[in-house]
């Protein structure tokens, strides 16, 4: 089964001529990662006339952005009423104003820019009857926060619901038609864009230093706009949860809810729908069943589980795409945007939008353009410019989680089980100890692989995905295919070839 979104399934962005990368080049602004972070923020600092390189290890789209259901909206699941629950009103209130510029500033950018945007109504509904609670304090956050929602007792939908809150007219669209009109617009302006460039690191020297695959760059700014930071791994990792979670597409006989739907509790059912582009008609997306990456035994049982739900409540729906992506979840809610700390200014991060990037995103971009060209956002000022932690305990537990991972990995190696004598069966994989050392070992398309079951990143054990047959690493969210290469995470790195 292939794991291709809807939204990927598609030629890939072609470039315009440019100049090949160049190892030792120097640039204003070096941002990294071709993400709707990256690709605002590169567009953002070119039209202000800055040399900007933006360095991608993949292809533009290929990770969260390209598998998102884009959903554009400021009423966002319970994401308010939980802002509140652990934040100021004046922090709640930045959050949402500098939201709603990311999503004027996306929608006024896609009319000007021919992208398709289908305006929607955003719903969000109890699926369950205790569902209903959460569902009314969203409700009252949102008016208390200034947005024209309303409470619906009846949300539209076609099996049973408990109540909803609603707000009018939101957007929704594809998000590689998005990225595809930055790209053409930021390249067109002399912006530098290479895929399959990997970064390693940065010295945040002056200028700053930036270690690629293809060799090291220079420049005043780099704006780590990679989803969770390749950097600075002790901060991060306490504070940032790695959240995978599943979406189909489908094509169902009869009406579909126009509306953009996500349920208040448990299970999460996220819903929209999207012009067919096999046809005239519309498609269903239903999205879901999210946990923490590395950590379900099973995550095709949780695929199984969303197709069990839409065909029981969409009866005849035929599946055309199913895919899976992660987000970042910040513990305190609000997400991380601003300079790094020890870097002087020059290193950037944004990231921690719990699902909600597609506004998040562009008012990132919008705050660190500002930053660095020195413009003025209260918002911004209120929800802070600065990654913020006491020094001794970010060193504290930097030296604790290198520790607990080196002792990890040696109890590890102790305790898990030999490997089985037989190869593991088509779609299946096994960690196990080789000689004392934990290696992972999976059968995918008749070949058996073997590498090292220690991640690259700070040596958590991985898991075996069933799913989209991956090797995943349940400390921080990195992600390996069958063969080990790095697909996405904090790693720079692939897994090493055996233990
Ligand atoms: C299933 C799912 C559904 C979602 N639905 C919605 C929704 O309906 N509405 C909404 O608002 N949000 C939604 N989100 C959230 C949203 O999609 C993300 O927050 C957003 O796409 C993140 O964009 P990004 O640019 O920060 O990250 P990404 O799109 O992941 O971009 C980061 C890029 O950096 C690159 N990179 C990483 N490391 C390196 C390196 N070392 N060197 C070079 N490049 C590197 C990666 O290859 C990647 O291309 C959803 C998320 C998920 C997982
Ligand atoms: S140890 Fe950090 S992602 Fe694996």
């Amino acid at each position: 089964m292939s794991m291709k979104s809807l939204w990927l399934d598609r030629p890939p962005i072609t470039l315009a001529e440019q100049p090949p990368f160049e190892a030792g080049a120097t640039y204003d602004d070096i941002v990294v990662g071709a993400g709707l972070t990256g690709l605002t923020t590169a567009l953002l600092l070119v039209r202000a006339g800055r040399r900007v390189a933006l360095l991608e290890a993949r292809s533009i789209g290929a990770v969260t952005t390209g598998n998102t259901t884009a959903k554009l909206s400021l009423l966002q699941g319970t994401r308010l009423s939980s802002i509140l629950a652990s934040a100021s009103t004046a922090t709640a209130s930045a959050y949402v104003e500098g939201n709603r510029e990311g999503r004027d500033w996306l929608l006024r950018y896609c009319v000007d820019h021919g992208v398709p945007v289908q305006r929607r109504d955003a719903y969000t509904y109890a699926g369950t009857r205790d569902g209903r609670e959460a569902v009314r304090r969203e409700y009252e956050a949102a008016r208390s926060l200034g947005l024209e929602v309303t409470f619906e007792d009846d949300a539209g939908l076609p099996f049973e619901s408990h109540g909803a809150v609603r707000l009018a007219d939101q957007g929704q669209f594809d998000p590689m038609d998005v990225l595809e009109a930055l790209t053409r617009d930021f390249t067109a302006r002399g912006g530098l864009l290479y895929e399959g460039v990997r970064v390693q690191g940065v010295d945040a020297r002056k200028p700053a230093r930036v270690k690629t695959t293809k060799g090291d760059v220079f420049a005043e700014h780099v704006i780590l706009a990679t989803g969770i930071p390749i950097l600075d791994r002790g901060l991060y990792f306490a504070k940032l949860t790695p959240q995978r979670s599943y979406a189909l597409a489908y094509r169902v006989p009869g009406a579909i809810p126009s509306g953009m739907y996500v349920t208040a509790d448990e299970p999460t059912r996220s819903l929209r729908t999207t012009p067919d582009p096999a046809g005239s008609g519309e498609l269903l997306v239903v999205g879901g069943n999210g946990h923490e990456v590395g950590r379900h035994a099973s995550p095709q049982s949780q695929v199984d589980d969303l197709e069990a739900w839409t065909t029981t409540h969409f009866p005849g729906a035929e599946r055309t795409h199913v895919w899976s992506a992660q987000d970042y979840e910040s513990h305190n809610e609000i997400p991380f945007v601003g300079w790094l700390p020890r870097a002087h200014g020059r290193a950037f991060v944004a990231t921690g939008y719990s699902k909600w990037g597609m506004t998040n995103a562009v008012a990132a971009a919008i705050r660190l353009s500002a930053e660095i060209l020195g413009g003025n956002l209260p918002w911004a000022d209120q929800l802070g410019h600065r990654i913020t932690r006491p020094q001794s305990l970010v060193e504290g537990a930097i030296a604790n989680l290198k520790v607990g991972a080196e002792a990890t990995r040696g109890w590890v190696a102790a305790e898990l089980g030999s490997l089985p004598d037989a190869p593991p069966a088509e779609g299946e994989g096994v960690v196990g100890s080789d000689g004392g050392k934990p290696v992972a070992v999976c059968t995918v398309g008749g070949i058996t692989r073997t590498v090292s079951a220690v991640c690259s990143h700070l040596g958590g054990i991985v898991t075996w995905n069933d799913a989209e047959r991956s090797w995943d690493c349940p400390l921080h969210g990195s992600r390996y295919s069958a063969d080990g290469t790095l697909l996405e995470g904090p790693a720079t790195s692939d897994l090493a070839p055996r233990g």
